[in-house]
């Protein structure tokens, strides 16, 4: 069957471009199949009839996806995700998002992936490719420039074309070599114009030259006027919008949108139901309830981060005292629309690592909800008697939220006063955190002997956590994003003057480039994180392979007695550029498996882009002729390797086709 334009009436068409409701394309009374949308991206969050929410499988957020460093995971993570999608009949998961992650404070920071557009990009893409092989399809979001939650609706996003395209429009431009079958534009406008209108964006950005070739759809709300969007090519206003008809009539008729126009978006909707059609006699399920929550298990195991450890980890035989409430229930996933509801009971971090042989745990689940005095009591009471005190602390998903920013990246003064406390009478403290963005930890860190950032790992929490405490799994995440000192430490030029606009003065100088570019120091960088394994690297070699194509490898040995994963990063620096370049940026990484003894050779591919940047005299990308540097290393912080190559490109190979 094929779903053609031509065969439909104007009002049909028109009424087309808008939902039949909250979530499901418009049927034209039974002739048009219906598309049926829902959210993720950290689960299937879906509405049922009665307006509950569906019981689905709660994965890790994305930022701790993100913090695998791993494409194979988050293409498992979107594989299972799928799987709960054609349980409960969702034709297209409302995810990934793939928002730069600008401030800590951002209240959604927990659904997106990184500082970093490349990593961004490149995890996204695999998370779409895992989603849609199980023929569910995605809606990559919010196109575009929308970083931070407050007065999302309207306030506009403004920046300089260099940021627009290198940072914030970057890893989309990857993601969408996935073909996710939709893209959703964000609220807020970007240089004046709202992204539902922005025809440059959507047009010229999205459907040119990044060759995006699906549905692109509003956010929730987002569209003003709906002939504007149209003439944008934006295809489907969402939710149902009863001025939309009218307005679009009215369009029309004053000869303000062409039936050309019109058409171009009800066919792209049409290829949608196409979509969905073809795909509904392809899909089926393959894996158990049990397999998804182990999936969400193996993925939050490599997404947990140990970002400090002296000696005590992984834990030693003998007496333990698990503290707070996030270790009997940590907040699996952050508010708003990406909350999915699990029937999964969690099990309790005490009970895990006393299942395990040599330990003897007693638990206190203050802080969190119980902070009263008689808890805490407790608390220190039990952490005096043991030779390790893990404290699970951290932030809940009132705290950050879609809708609304933090107010702060500290925990409580509760939380860091007990910590400051117990430390005083215990010597072996591990923190561990449950948050889903940058925390500052200053008050405290020096003080404890290991902290662990947990993240919102979803409802494989604590059995993940667990094993790696008793070091049946290291550790093996790296920062997504920087952990700064402070808040005060983080970018916080001139925005957000009147209300009005959110300049980024910034520019290209996001997360690891603007702390660089300040040499500022900060808590943990990005790209970092520890192992129980010891990695040595050497040999840096990198072969030429085509005019602007490298392939970088080196060694890395596995120094240790322990089977670990590793995270390299490679980094490229132009030495001598012609305009303001970041001090170095992250274009390839691997995570490998080496075991106890083993020494590997990893290899990266560069190309083009790796070297390129986006010249606005020449509206394309451009990659400069001369010298650049290529770190290889453990972390931003942590360049283990150094080597040269020089680029000697003709005129015109010099810039690419865009
Ligand atoms: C959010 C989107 C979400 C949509 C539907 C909006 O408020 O920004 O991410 O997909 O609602 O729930």
């Amino acid at each position: 069957m094929k779903f053609d334009v031509k065969k439909l009436t104007l009002d049909e068409k028109l009424h087309l471009l808008t939902g039949a409701d909250l979530w499901r394309t418009y049927g034209a009374n039974g002739k048009i199949p219906q598309v049926f949308l829902s959210d993720g991206p950290n689960g299937l969050r879906m509405h049922a009839e009665d307006g509950s929410t569906k019981k689905a499988t709660a994965m890790p957020t994305i930022s701790v996806v993100a913090n695998t460093w791993n494409p194979a995971l988050s293409y498992l993570d979107g594989a299972t995700i799928a799987e709960d999608c054609i349980e409960h009949g969702a034709d297209v998961l409302l995810a990934p998002g793939v928002n730069i992650k600008r401030t800590p404070l951002n209240g959604r920071n927990f659904e997106y992936f990184s500082e970093d557009p490349f990593l961004a990009g490149t995890m996204a893409k695999a998370y779409i490719d895992g989603v849609q092989s199980k023929h569910v399809g995605t809606s990559l979001k919010h196109f575009c420039v929308n970083n931070r939650e407050y007065d999302r609706f309207y306030q506009t996003s403004e920046l300089d074309e260099r940021a627009l395209r290198e940072i914030y429009c970057r890893p989309f431009e990857i993601a969408v070599k996935a073909q996710p079958w939709t893209v959703m534009c964000s609220y807020n406008p970007v240089n004046g114009v709202y992204a539902s209108e922005n025809k440059y964006l959507l047009k010229e950005i999205l459907r040119d030259e990044f060759g995006f070739e699906g549905l692109i759809v509003s956010d929730w709300e987002a569209v003003h006027q709906s002939y504007k969007a149209v003439k944008a090519t934006l295809d489907l206003r969402m939710p149902y919008s009863e001025k939309a008809y009218p307005e679009l009539k009215a369009a029309y008729e004053k000869g303000l949108l062409t039936e050309e126009e019109i058409d171009y978006c009800v066919q792209n909707v049409l290829n949608l139901v196409e979509k969905k059609v073809q795909a509904d006699q392809k899909k089926k399920e393959t894996l158990t309830k049990e397999e998804r929550h182990a999936n969400a298990v193996e993925i939050a195991k490599e997404g947990i981060v140990l970002l400090k450890n002296e000696g005590v980890l992984p834990l030693k035989k003998g007496k333990v005292a698990v503290i707070g409430e996030f270790s009997e229930s940590p907040t699996l996933g952050g508010g708003g629309s990406a909350y999915v509801q699990t029937d999964f009971k969690q099990k309790f971090l005490s009970d895990l690592i006393a299942e395990r042989e040599g330990y003897s745990v007693q638990h206190e689940y203050c802080l969190g909800g119980r902070e009263h005095g008689t808890a805490l009591k407790k608390g220190y009471a039990i952490a005096y008697e043991a030779d390790t005190v893990v404290i699970s602390v951290g932030t809940c998903k009132e705290v950050e939220c879609e809708g609304y920013d933090r107010t702060t990246i500290r925990l409580t003064p509760i939380m860091e006063n007990f910590i400051l406390e117990t430390a005083k009478i215990n010597p072996n403290v591990v923190v561990c955190l449950h948050a889903g963005s940058a925390v500052d930890m200053s008050a405290w860190v020096d003080e404890v002997k290991a902290v662990v950032s947990v993240g919102y790992a979803g409802e494989g929490t604590n059995e993940a956590l667990s094993a790696i405490l008793v070091g049946e799994v290291s550790p093996s995440g790296k920062l997504t994003e920087t952990f700064p000192l402070s808040l005060d430490d983080t970018y916080t030029g001139e925005e957000t003057g009147n209300g009005l606009v959110e300049w980024y003065s910034d520019g290209i100088f996001v997360g690891y480039r603007y702390y660089d570019k300040a040499q500022a120091d900060v808590q943990f960088p990005f790209g970092h994180g520890l192992s129980y394994a010891n990695f040595v690297y050497s040999d840096l070699k990198i072969k030429q392979c085509g005019e602007s194509e490298f392939e970088v490898s080196y060694q890395i040995e596995n120094t240790s007695e322990v089977d670990a994963k590793e995270v390299s990063q490679v980094y490229v620096k132009q030495v001598f550029p012609m305009v303001v370049r970041p001090e170095k940026e992250l274009k390839g990484f691997s995570k490998d498996l080496i075991k106890a003894g083993e020494k590997k050779t990893v290899t990266v591919k560069l190309d083009f882009r790796s070297f390129a940047y986006y010249n606005t005299a020449y509206r394309r990308w451009h990659a400069e002729n001369g010298p650049y540097e290529i770190y290889v290393g453990a972390s931003s912080r942590d360049l283990r390797l150094c080597g040269k190559v020089t680029l000697s490109l003709d005129d015109a190979t010099q810039q690419s086709k865009w």
